[in-house]
């Protein structure tokens, strides 16, 4: 059973990813062993919370939440989440849609800790899905490369290669909010796949299939209206599903159609967050990073079926 160890900045989409992925384990096809949090679209004592929530709501209280990082590999201060963040995710970064507080606590031992551990753990069979800035993941290969190398996949949301960026021109937002560990990840030479804008934009979901989710009841209406916030900051044309993307190509390998980059970040200029890719590689690159272009168009009707099916079982 492939085990999928969840990394995010717990906004919207990440609470889709995690629905996406119990919905999965419903089904007999991945197994959710944990979530490590980190702060990017929320305070990461924000992600804590809302990690909680989102796997109370979905009756998953038995899966442990790892407190990550409160900032930026280079960051002095603490991250505050600002007025952007609220407009996108919400002032509680889960579309204030009123997801109650969950009674568990989060788990004492470090995000940078339990990815380690589970590295040791569980080695080949273990998938990890980060999905918000990369500061856990930089941090846990600065700590012990050896030993995360032993982590079987990695499928990261992040970047943008021949799109534009969506927090400038240039720069995707999990890049953006910590370019420097994203370029220790993307340049590390271990083999990952990088599911940027060039293919979550192409999967989006509508606020039709959101006012179905609504009929099913409480639970189903809390993530409708949590949905139905980051729709209508994209002018309730839809909105991509970034996260959920990333977790069901960890989850169902060949969602995402790739093709090998030497993937590089940009950390200075007014390019800083930027991922490029390299026509000429200098030696000793590789072309590691499989970047994420195409979706397959059975796939997604598929997993969004799941997710349904979920939420209408939850009532
Ligand atoms: C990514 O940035 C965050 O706001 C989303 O949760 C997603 O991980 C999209 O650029
Ligand atoms: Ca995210």
């Amino acid at each position: 059973m492939k085990k999928i160890l969840l990394d995010m900045d717990t906004g919207v989409d990440d609470a889709l990813a995690i629905a996406l992925t119990a919905a999965a384990e419903k089904a007999g096809d991945a197994q959710l062993i944990g979530i490590t949090t980190c702060f990017g679209n929320v305070e990461n004592t924000t992600a804590v919370r809302n990690s909680l929530s989102i796997l109370s709501a979905l009756g998953r209280t038995d899966v442990p939440v790892f407190p990550g990082s409160d900032r930026a590999l280079a960051a002095k201060e603490k991250y505050i989440a600002g007025e952007e963040c609220f407009l996108i995710h919400g002032h509680d970064g889960i579309g204030d849609a009123g997801f109650p507080l969950s009674e568990k606590a989060p788990e004492t031992t470090d995000s940078v800790d339990f990815i380690l551990q589970a590295a040791e753990k569980y080695g080949a069979e273990l998938t990890l899905v980060p999905t918000g800035p990369l500061t856990n993941v930089a941090r846990a290969i600065q700590r012990d490369k050896k030993t995360f190398e032993k982590i079987g996949r990695i499928v990261l949301m992040g970047g943008a290669l021949a799109v534009k960026g969506n927090v400038s021109p240039y720069a995707e937002a999990n890049i953006s909010n910590d370019p420097e560990a994203a370029k220790i990840v993307l340049e590390s030479g271990i083999p990952m796949t990088m599911i940027g804008l060039d293919v979550t934009h192409k999967t989006r979901i509508y606020s039709e299939e959101t006012a179905r989710w609504k009929t099913y009841g409480v639970t189903g209406t809390l993530f409708a209206e949590m949905t139905d916030y980051y729709i209508a900051f994209n002018n309730h044309e839809g909105c991509s599903l970034h996260d959920p993307l990333a977790a069901a190509e960890a989850i169902w390998p060949g969602t995402v159609g790739t093709l090998p980059f030497t993937v590089k970040v940009e950390t200075e200029s007014v390019a800083r967050g930027r991922t490029y890719a390299v026509s000429y590689p200098d030696e000793g690159d590789s072309d590691h990073v499989q970047v994420g272009l195409t979706v397959s168009k059975t796939a997604v009707p598929l997993f969004k079926a799941l997710l349904e099916e979920m939420l209408l079982s939850l009532g």
